[in-house]
C-alpha cells in the first residue's frame, strides 16, 4: 500500500528545538492551525519519543527526521518501532544503499499494509560539491550523485527524496514527476543563508519542482512565524 500523502500542507516547519517547553511555546502562536512540522534529531533526543505523541494527539501532521544510516536489519527494526508512533513521514540516508532502504521500507510497513511517506536524503543541503569531492572522496558532480542517489531509493520503493531546491527538477528527471521531492535550504530573498549553501526562495523551489518544502530558521527564528509561515505558504503556491 502507498504512503498517504498530506499534500495540503506543503510548507514542513523545522522544530528545532531542544525542548518540548520551547517547542510548545513556539507553537502557541499557531492556535487552532495544524501546520506540518518535523522534528529532527535536537528535540527528539531532548525529549524522546513522547514529544511525537503529544504532537500527534494536538493533530499536528509529523515529519519525523532522524535519517537512519545503518546496516540493514537495524535500520528495519528502527523503521518498525518509528512506525507505531503514526509518524506521517520519515527518512533515512540513501548512501546506507539499496539493500538498506529496502529494509527500511519493509520495517515501516504497519500489519494492515499502511505505512508513513518514506524519503531518503540524497547529498546534505550543508554540503557543496567541492567537499563532497575532496572529503568524501565522491568524485561525480552533485546533480550527477543526487540524481543516482535518487534512483537508488526509487528502485529501493522510497517514496521520494530529500534535496536542495536547486536539485529538484533534476530529480524530477530521473525519477518521473510523481516520486517527491522534499526541500531545506529555503531562504526569504532578503534573509541570511546561515550554514546552508544550495539554497533558494520559496517559489523559486516550487518552480524548480519541489513538492514540499522545509523551513526552519525562516520561520522559527523571524520575530512573526505565523507571518513568516503564511508568507512561506503564499510564496510556494502562488508561485510568487
Ligand atoms: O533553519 P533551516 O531552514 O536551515 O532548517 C533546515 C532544516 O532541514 C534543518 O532541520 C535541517 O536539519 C534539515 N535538513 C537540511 N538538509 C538536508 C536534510 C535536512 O537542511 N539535506
Amino acid at each position: 500500500m502507498k504512503a498517504k500523502e498530506t499534500i495540503d500542507r506543503n510548507v514542513i516547519i523545522a522544530c528545532d528545538f531542544s525542548s518540548a517547553k520551547q517547542t510548545c511555546e513556539f507553537l502557541k502562536v499557531f492556535g487552532e492551525e495544524r501546520p506540518y512540522l518535523k522534528i529532527g534529531m535536537e528535540l527528539f533526543y531532548a525529549e524522546g519519543p513522547e514529544i511525537v505523541r503529544q504532537l500527534k494527539r494536538k493533530g499536528f501532521p509529523i515529519f519525523l527526521d532522524l535519517k537512519l544510516h545503518d546496516i540493514p536489519n537495524t535500520v528495519k527494526k528502527t523503521m518498525s518501532v518509528l512506525s507505531k508512533l503514526e509518524i506521517d513521514m520519515c527518512n533515512l540516508h540513501a548512501a546506507g544503499t539499496i539493500d538498506m532502504m529496502k529494509a527500511a521500507l519493509e520495517g515501516l510497513t504497519r500489519p494492515d499494509g499502511s505505512r508513513p511517506i518514506l524519503l531518503a536524503v540524497t547529498q546534505l543541503t550543508s554540503t557543496s560539491e567541492e567537499r563532497m569531492q575532496k572529503e568524501l572522496l565522491i568524485s561525480g558532480q552533485m546533480e550527477q550523485v543526487v540524481a543516482r542517489y535518487a534512483q537508488n531509493a526509487q528502485q529501493a520503493g522510497l517514496d521520494g527524496v530529500v534535496c536542495s531546491p536547486l536539485e529538484a527538477a533534476i530529480v524530477k528527471q530521473s525519477c518521473g514527476q510523481k516520486f517527491l521531492t522534499v526541500t531545506p535550504g529555503v531562504r526569504f530573498a532578503e534573509s541570511q543563508s546561515n550554514d546552508q549553501i544550495r539554497i533558494t526562495t520559496p517559489a523559486k523551489a516550487r518552480s524548480m519542482g519541489a513538492d514540499y518544502i522545509v523551513v526552519g530558521r525562516p520561520i522559527t527564528a523571524s520575530d512573526n512565524p505565523r507571518e513568516a509561515y503564511l508568507r512561506c505558504v503564499k510564496e510556494f503556491n502562488n508561485n510568487i
